[in-house]
């Protein structure tokens, strides 16, 4: 069930939309990075970030209504679908997060997404030498990235106890060892 090869089966096997693909590995690093600092098991909570999406690229209009039965077919316990589930919270599910790793997931899904947009206007397209700075000048601008919620990143922060700067610091180097593979080695 934690092996991350049948993960990553089973995401192709629901999805083939390559962008969704990058952000799973994205959310996937960052769960892996949370889940090293808290003490806690990160290959567990790293397959919760790879497969948090699952159902997306087929239901994107009912997102988080198909993934339940997608992933207890395929074994996955109680605990791992209320997380995935509660990523949606106020948003496409009315499961709140309450477990560290469900608040994590629900503050660094979008958060990631924005990390990659203000990486992509850089010069080098790179997560590699971005600073916090540059992603708070683009916080404010609601036309960038204008799909991204601001208010659940800073919820999730909220929820986590983790001051906003913080939280984008520990994500831009939770990325960094996902570069290549999440297409933001840039030219660096
Ligand atoms: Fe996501």
């Amino acid at each position: 069930m934690l092996n991350r090869d049948e993960a990553i089966a089973l995401w192709r096997a629901n999805n083939d939309d390559e962008s969704l693909f990058r952000h799973a590995l994205s959310v996937e690093a960052v769960m892996r990075h949370f889940a090293v600092t808290q003490g806690e098991d990160p290959d567990w909570w790293g397959i919760v970030g790879l497969l948090h999406d699952i159902d997306y690229g087929r239901h994107p209009e009912e997102h988080l209504k198909h993934s339940r039965p997608i992933l207890a077919a395929a074994g996955y316990p109680e605990e791992f679908i209320h997380a995935v589930d509660s990523h949606g919270w106020g948003l496409c599910s009315e499961v709140e997060p309450v477990h560290p790793m469900e608040k994590v997931l629900y503050a660094c899904d979008e958060l990631s997404g924005f990390i990659f947009a203000c990486c992509m206007v850089r010069p080098s397209k790179s997560v590699l030498d971005i600073e916090v700075r540059s992603v708070k000048k683009k916080w404010g601008t609601a036309a960038f990235a204008a799909g991204v919620r601001r208010d659940v990143i800073e919820k999730g922060a909220a929820m986590l106890g983790i001051p906003l700067d913080d939280l984008i610091a520990q994500t831009i180097e939770a990325l960094k060892p996902a570069a290549a593979e999440i297409g933001l080695k840039g030219n660096l």
